[in-house]
């Protein structure tokens, strides 16, 4: 660009006045461009993505060479992964990323999606309900997004198919997000960089519509990937990589008196069904029916998603509701009897491997020790610096949060990338 406007400078014989203005002019369209190449989108993939030759991220990792999860036993640990989501652009995945932390996305742009999913905390938040635009309570807890790409039915009570269909809930809900399709629009099409970026992420499309928002938020949401923690090591074949007594707590918890492993199955901890398992609700809430209205069953009564284990120490409070607020009571709950929580006069068919395990509070802590082996956060994307509509990154609570902890990673991470002012750095594969 540079090159380009230096010629057509130089080489115009103009009278000095009109040399002068063109010269400013040439100046002010640099610094449009410069200031656009700010948030010039990723050319890479993310870190265990290979660029295929379509341009699009594939992803790589070591459980695709193991065979289907049929025949390996129950919480059998070199099996493979079930079908998941990737195939976008690099760009693509890094404007998600812009969009995933851009308050501008909500009604009144005080929150964004990381407000109440955040990657510190297993891209969940700290509260037993999440808190809107309105700055109440709503109705359930925020799952953690690690490993979305490879789940197929969204919500607590499943009630979404795909991550495109899934965003429309959080951004027009009233009490999260509470905008509407035409605002949203209206605040990306006059945003010059996000012209930008969208051109540079959907190069055929003449303007920013719908599917290309919700396109973005799913190509970034797929790139969270979480299979590196040691307990993957271990199953992998390095025995070295969990201690004695982490093997001890997974042999508890694959166990056929546990039975954990039937729903929360290696190696996402998770088999992607609606299970019914009584999780009581917190003092004074009515029973949240679940399942039971998304497939109009009453027998799913109660019925939620099964969550993924993964990085399961970062995202208490636990369950739909966030009753528990630490692991060991959310584990104990399976020990207390199976219908334990069942609100009188109820009627809620538990799953059949609810069972009564008996287990001594050893083995519990043992389970628990162990789901601390799951913990990998190595693929978090970086947080930008700066986001386009120039809002407070994520948003101003947050902000506040980093500058008062200065001792947490994540404000040794935002210090280094200060001032404000300088270049982004875009995904932190590169
Ligand atoms: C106000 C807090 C809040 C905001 C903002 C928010 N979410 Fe959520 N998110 C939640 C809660 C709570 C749930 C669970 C709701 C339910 O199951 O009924 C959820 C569920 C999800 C799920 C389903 C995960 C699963 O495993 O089922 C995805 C994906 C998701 N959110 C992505 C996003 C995206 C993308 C944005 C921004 C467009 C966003 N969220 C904004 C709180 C929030
Ligand atoms: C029948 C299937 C099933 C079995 C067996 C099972 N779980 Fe769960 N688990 C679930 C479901 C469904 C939820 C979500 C329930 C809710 O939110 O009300 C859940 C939630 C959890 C949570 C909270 C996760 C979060 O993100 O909030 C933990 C921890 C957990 N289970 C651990 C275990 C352990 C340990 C065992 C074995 C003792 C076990 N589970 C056995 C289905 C099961």
């Amino acid at each position: 660009m540079l090159v380009i406007f230096s010629i057509i400078f130089f080489t115009n014989a103009a009278p000095q006045g009109a040399a002068v203005a063109k010269q400013n002019k040439v100046r002010q369209t640099l610094a449009v461009f410069q200031q656009v190449e700010d948030f010039t989108l990723a050319q890479h993939c993310p870190p265990s993505f290979e660029l295929t030759e379509q341009g699009v991220c594939r992803l790589l990792t070591q459980y695709q060479f193991y065979s289907s999860v049929q025949n390996k036993g129950l919480g059998g640990t070199q099996t493979n992964l079930p079908p998941h989501r990737d195939g976008f652009t690099p760009a693509q995945i890094d404007l998600g990323r812009f969009l995933f932390f851009d308050p501008a996305l909500s009604k009144d742009g005080s929150i964004s999606c990381a407000s109440c999913h955040q990657p510190d905390k297993g891209f969940s938040d700290d509260l037993d309900r999440s808190i809107g635009i309105t700055g109440e309570k709503i109705a359930r807890s925020a799952p953690s997004l690690w490993n979305v790409a490879f789940v197929d039915k969204f919500f607590w009570d499943a009630r979404s198919t795909s991550l495109e269909e899934q965003a429309l809930g959080p951004l027009y809900d009233p009490l999260e997000m509470g905008n509407n399709p035409s605002q949203l629009l209206e605040t990306l099409r006059t945003n010059e960089y996000y012209v930008a970026m969208f051109k540079q992420a959907f190069p055929e499309e003449e303007k920013i519509e719908l599917a290309q928002i919700y396109t973005s938020l799913t190509a970034f949401q797929t790139s969270l990937i979480s299979l590196n923690s040691r307990y993957d090591r271990y199953a992998h074949g390095y025995h070295k990589a969990l201690t004695e007594e982490e093997i001890a707590g997974l042999n508890v918890f694959r166990s056929f008196v546990a039975r954990c492993a039937e729903c929360h199955q290696p190696p996402l901890f998770t088999n992607n069904e609606v299970a019914v398992i009584g999780a009581p609700e917190p003092e004074g809430r009515k029973l949240d029916i679940g399942a039971e209205k998304t497939y109009n069953a009453p027998k799913l009564r109660g019925g939620f998603k099964v969550p993924t284990l993964r990085n399961i120490v970062k995202s208490a409070p636990y369950m739909h509701s966030g009753r528990y607020d630490n692991l060991r009571d959310a584990v104990k709950f399976y020990n207390d009897g199976r219908g334990n929580s069942i609100p009188e006069g109820e009627t809620m068919l538990i799953h059949w491997h609810i069972s009564e395990p008996n287990l001594t509070d050893d083995e519990l802590d043992l389970i628990v020790t162990f789901l601390g082996t799951l913990t990998d956060a190595s693929l978090t994307p970086r947080i930008p610096t700066k986001v386009p509509s120039g809002l407070p990154v994520v948003d101003k609570k947050y902000q506040q949060r980093i500058s008062e902890n200065q001792s947490s990673t994540l404000v040794k991470q935002s210090t280094q990338l200060k001032p404000n002012n300088e270049k982004i750095i875009t995904h932190s594969g590169e």
